[in-house]
């Protein structure tokens, strides 16, 4: 199996993050209530490096940011991501999600990175799957417990202290369930 360019659930479509979806991404990062816990809003230029490096990273690894719509109204519901992360050294494999808040309190973050993390037990080879999150972020936290996934650890990125959170992928090949890493 391969990482789907688009997939939906039962309430989302989701598609590969493209070029046209600049200006969508430019509108998100705008928005100070989505991006409270994001570390702010994010101006024009920042936006366009992270659309940069999120096509580049579908280029390179076919897979990363999917852009997120009700699948009833057809309106643009957020994003969601399964991507590299380069954390003390290790090459990790993080999910994360964020949505406009209108799309807030119905299980949607839930039922989008739950797809993801099927990708990932299914097509991906690493052995467990993290995220990270700001300390209080508790209705983030509460979306990574319903995914299965525990504290690790916490760290400083950016001048920011977060949250790691991690989970053991079932490995395909044996069905196996591998268990969290210690650090
Ligand atoms: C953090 C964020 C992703 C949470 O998303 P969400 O979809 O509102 O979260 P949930 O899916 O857990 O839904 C929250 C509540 O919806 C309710 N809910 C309604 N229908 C539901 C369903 N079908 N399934 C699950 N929960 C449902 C639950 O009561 C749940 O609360 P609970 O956990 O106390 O039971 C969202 O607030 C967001 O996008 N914020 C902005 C960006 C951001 O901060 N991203 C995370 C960065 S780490």
């Amino acid at each position: 199996m391969t990482v789907p360019v688009a997939f939906s659930t039962p309430r989302l479509t989701a598609e590969c993050i493209r070029l046209a979806h600049t200006a969508e991404i430019f509108r998100m990062h705008q928005d100070p209530e989505q991006m409270a816990m994001l570390g702010g809003v994010r101006d024009e230029e920042q936006s366009a490096t992270y659309m940069v490096r999120a096509l580049q990273h579908w280029e390179e690894f076919a897979f990363g940011v999917w852009m997120l719509r009700d699948r009833q109204s057809g309106e643009s519901a957020g994003r969601v991501l399964l991507r590299h992360l380069l954390l003390d050294g290790v090459n990790e494999l993080e999910v994360g999600y964020s949505l406009y808040p209108a799309y807030w309190g119905r299980g949607l973050a839930l039922e989008a990175a739950s797809a993801c993390m099927r990708f990932a037990r299914a097509a991906l080879p690493f052995t467990s799957v993290v995220a990270l999150t700001a300390t209080d972020h508790v209705r983030s936290q509460q979306v990574l417990r319903k995914l299965g996934m525990a504290f690790d650890r916490e760290i400083e990125r950016d001048g920011q202290r977060l949250v790691l959170f991690r989970t053991g992928v079932p490995d395909s090949a044996s069905g196996a369930t591998v268990p969290p890493r210690s650090t």
